[in-house]
């Protein structure tokens, strides 16, 4: 008889890991593009400017870019208690990029789900009040195997353009969180218009994004402009400087609309 344990250590860590955090905020889109790395990394910087205890989780494989916000990112520490996140502006950012430094970028779903798991097991995040996630960019079973093991209170923020594409993604994305049983906090469109000096222009459209809401009895958070300046800063790597560009103070709008930051 094999007498070799079948119990997988990580799933019993994982929980352990998650209990000192008070609440995980996942942000989704099911599709690049359209702005949740942004999105996810400016609220976990408008939570701590708030005096929250805040975490970022970048989980996102098609280029972590949510983590490259924040600068030149030192290498969580190696401690007894496991790896250390470095803390920029206040938050602690934990990124698959800095995790798999070295190896190659996993491919297959399930090389995706394995490093999932062991980043999830091995980080000590300590007392935090949130940990927001950036979460795959996709609808299957990388996002099921987060949602499996991102267990605690919790909710989803969802962000889309006002594009047809994205939109349509999301309303798959709306069905599939359904029938899982996860909250969704709200919706919050991004790119929903240009504002050049006193002109407001909607180059994709406006309102689908409200009337997707509406049909799911979503909240709408509201909508963000195209902020060249915001994009800027994150390209250049300026946590310091994004909350208070034009996009962050909409964006600190729509969490002002939630239980996270009332
Ligand atoms: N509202 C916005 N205004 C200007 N640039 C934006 C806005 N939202 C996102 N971007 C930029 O668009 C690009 C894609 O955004 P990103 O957050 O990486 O998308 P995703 O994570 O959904 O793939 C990035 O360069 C980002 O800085
Ligand atoms: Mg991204």
């Amino acid at each position: 008889m094999n007498s070799r344990s079948k119990i997988d250590y990580r799933e019993v860590l994982i929980p352990k890991r998650l209990k000192t955090i008070k609440y995980i905020l996942l942000v989704a889109s099911g599709k690049g593009g359209v702005g949740k790395s942004l999105v996810s990394a400016t609220t976990a910087l408008i939570l701590a400017k708030n005096g929250l205890s805040v975490g970022l989780l970048d989980l996102d494989f098609h280029g972590p870019s949510s983590s490259v916000i924040y600068g030149d990112l030192e290498m969580p520490s190696e401690e007894e208690e496991g790896l250390i996140p470095p803390v920029v502006e206040g938050v602690k950012v934990m990124s698959i990029d800095q995790f798999v430094e070295g190896r190659p970028i996993p491919v297959s779903g399930k090389e995706k789900r394995e490093i999932i798991k062991e980043l999830l097991a091995l980080t000590h995040w300590g007392e935090t009040d949130v940990l927001v996630v950036d979460m795959p960019p996709e609808t299957g079973d990388v996002l099921l195997a987060s949602l499996t093991y991102l267990r605690g209170r919790r909710g989803v923020i969802l962000v889309t353009t006002p594009s047809k594409l994205s939109l349509k993604v999301v309303d798959r994305l709306i069905r599939l969180l359904n029938e899982t049983g996860v909250e969704i906090i709200g919706i919050i469109e991004n790119m929903s218009r240009l504002e050049l000096q006193d002109n407001k222009v909607s180059p994709f459209g406006v309102d689908a994004a409200k009337d997707l809401a509406s049909r799911y009895n979503i909240h709408f958070l509201g909508s963000l402009p195209i902020d060249p300046e915001a994009s800027l800063y994150a390209d250049e790597g300026r946590a310091d400087k994004i909350t208070s560009t034009r996009f962050g103070l909409e964006l600190e709008k729509c969490l002002k609309k939630t239980t996270l930051l009332d």
